[in-house]
């Protein structure tokens, strides 16, 4: 294989464009995939001869291959089987089952796979990709210190009102004309995780920053491209080919660097008697010098690096998809911005004590995150013991994957489930909870950032829509193209902010 490479490579090299090389390189590999497979498998579970189901591969212009994967799903029920590389991964699909293994046997599922595109992005620390105790340790001090700092109080309600304000302010700037949101919204989202572990926000105008969001987002498409996920399979062959692996590596070390440059500031401006966010309250922890204790400086980097990527993306990604659905949806806006002024007005900001008198908007922020659909086959785990999934046996390694989009638009539990609708959250006009809407997934694992995002979403999402009306710019439609990434995320789009009062 290598040497078959070694030889094509140079001729190829000139003529044919990199993707054409590459398409060449994935089908050779995954064929000889496929054959070892053939004769390898024990067929514990129901299993399609073997094909990289990782979503991002569907990037591979294969000729839609969404279509095979539904295929698969028909024909091999709610929980299926296939190989990628050396991994194995289960599908599963269905609310009780998703609850059987995320819940029930949460601790069987409890890991995350070591994956080489993470282990050389996330180094297994941190909070995402890290596990055992150091995944435990690491959390419950990180859910415990972002508590501190106003998590669920109204100190943090506050400084995301404060920066909802700057957010307008930035929009109102564009005068109702045609602009893309995106850079706004990720700076204003970012600033939120960044007050907290920082201890700063970063002003629209500070270009530095505005480069630090184009690199992160940079980072967050990379990871979706079809080279990262073969390098995960083929580290060893990938490692020495170019492509947007080697993109993201570099990328990657900015983000590093920019933490380690906040980290240092920190460790020079330290005062014993204050702890004024995320990064000071470890220092303090790392000063305790714990020689058993996963508390180390490189655990600070990754943890605070996690908090600032899954803090940004995530939230600002939610955030275009609303703005997206107002502009498709201008009835259901109208009623959104006759809720807002009936309840809270013009002259005052919204709270969270609104939301439980707003049920419209809160089911409309809802409706917005079962659309989106940010994370359709949720974040990987892993089994780390042999176990039975549906009287399946499923062996201790295995690599699995939830089908939330199975959920989100199941046609048995949601009236129009692929049309944007508000009222698949309300019943004779108040809020009605839904089982089947898991965006933050469910069990030990779940989304720590959840009460952030909620609060973050509600409040950005109302704040906007009672100072503008967003529409599509003249003469053009706007549509639900979307981009994969770590993320599906809206491909980038021009709107209209129109302001509401002069
Ligand atoms: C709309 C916004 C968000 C969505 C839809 C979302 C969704 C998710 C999902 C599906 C997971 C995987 C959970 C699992 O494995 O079961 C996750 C994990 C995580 N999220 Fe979020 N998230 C959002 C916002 C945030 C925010 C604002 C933060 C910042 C604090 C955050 C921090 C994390 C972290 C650190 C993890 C890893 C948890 C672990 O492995 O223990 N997320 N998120
Ligand atoms: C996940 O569920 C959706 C919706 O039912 C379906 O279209 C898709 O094929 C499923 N994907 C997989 C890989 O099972
Ligand atoms: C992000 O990617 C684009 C396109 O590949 C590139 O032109 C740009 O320089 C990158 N930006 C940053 C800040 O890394």
């Amino acid at each position: 294989m290598q040497l078959s490479l070694g030889t094509v490579l140079p001729s190829l090299w000139e003529r044919a464009p990199l993707q054409t090389l590459f398409l060449f390189c994935a089908i050779l590999l995954i064929l000889a995939q496929y054959l070892h497979g053939r004769r390898h498998h024990l067929r514990y579970l129901p299993s399609p001869p073997s094909l990289p189901i990782l979503r991002n591969i569907f990037q591979m212009d294969f000729k839609n291959p969404q279509i095979t994967i539904q295929k698969l799903a028909r024909e091999y029920g709610n929980v299926f089987r296939t190989h990628v590389g050396s991994s194995s991964f289960i599908m599963v699909t269905g609310l009780p089952l998703i609850k059987e293994v995320l819940v029930n046997q949460g601790h069987v599922f409890i890991d995350r796979p070591p994956f080489p595109i993470h282990f050389h992005t996330f180094k297994s620390h941190g909070l995402i990709m890290s596990n055992g105790q150091e995944w435990r340790h690491q959390r419950r001090f990180t859910l415990m210190t972002l508590r501190n700092f106003g998590l669920g109080k109204k100190t943090l309600e506050d400084r995301i009102r404060e920066e909802a304000g700057y957010l307008t302010e930035a929009i109102r700037e564009e005068k109702g004309q045609a602009f893309d949101p995106h850079f706004q919204t990720n700076n204003a989202v970012s600033n939120i995780i960044c007050s907290i572990a920082f201890g700063h926000r970063f002003d629209y105008h500070d270009s530095q920053f505005r480069e630090l969001l184009k690199t992160l987002d940079n980072t967050t498409v990379l990871l979706g491209t079809w080279e990262c996920q073969l390098f995960s399979m083929y580290p060893r062959i990938m490692k020495f080919l170019p492509g947007s692996h080697q993109k993201l590596f570099r990328e990657w070390k900015k983000l590093e660097t920019f933490v380690e440059h906040e980290i240092k500031q920190h460790k020079e401006n330290l005062n014993p008697e204050e702890t004024l966010d995320y990064i000071d309250a470890y220092l303090k922890e790392l000063s305790k010098n714990n020689i058993h204790s996963s508390f180390d400086e490189e655990n600070l980097i990754f943890c605070t690096l996690d908090l600032f990527l899954a803090g940004t993306e995530t939230t600002s990604t939610t955030l275009r998809w609303a703005l997206l659905y107002m502009a498709l949806y201008p009835e259901i806006q109208g009623k959104i911005q006759a809720e807002i002024d009936r309840v809270i007005g013009q002259s005052r900001q919204p709270t969270m004590a609104d939301k439980e008198i707003m049920p419209y908007t809160n089911a409309a922020v809802h409706e917005v995150q079962r659309m989106g659909d940010i994370f359709p086959f949720n974040v990987v785990r892993l089994a780390t013991v042999d176990t039975t999934v549906a009287g399946y046996h499923v062996p201790k390694g295995t690599v699995l994957m939830t089908n939330l989009t199975a959920l989100h638009r199941d046609p048995k539990e949601w009236a129009t489930p692929e049309t944007f609708n508000p009222e698949h959250f309300l019943e004779n006009g108040q809020f009605k909870k839904r089982e089947n809407f898991l965006p933050f997934s469910i069990g030990k694992r779940v989304c720590l950032g959840e009460q952030l995002a909620r609060t973050q979403l509600f409040l950005f999402f109302t704040c906007l829509l009672q100072k503008f009306t967003f529409q599509a710019p003249p003469n053009t439609q706007l549509s639900l193209d979307f981009r994969y990434g770590m993320t599906v995320s809206p491909a980038s789009y021009q709107i209209c902010a129109l302001p509401r009062v002069m």
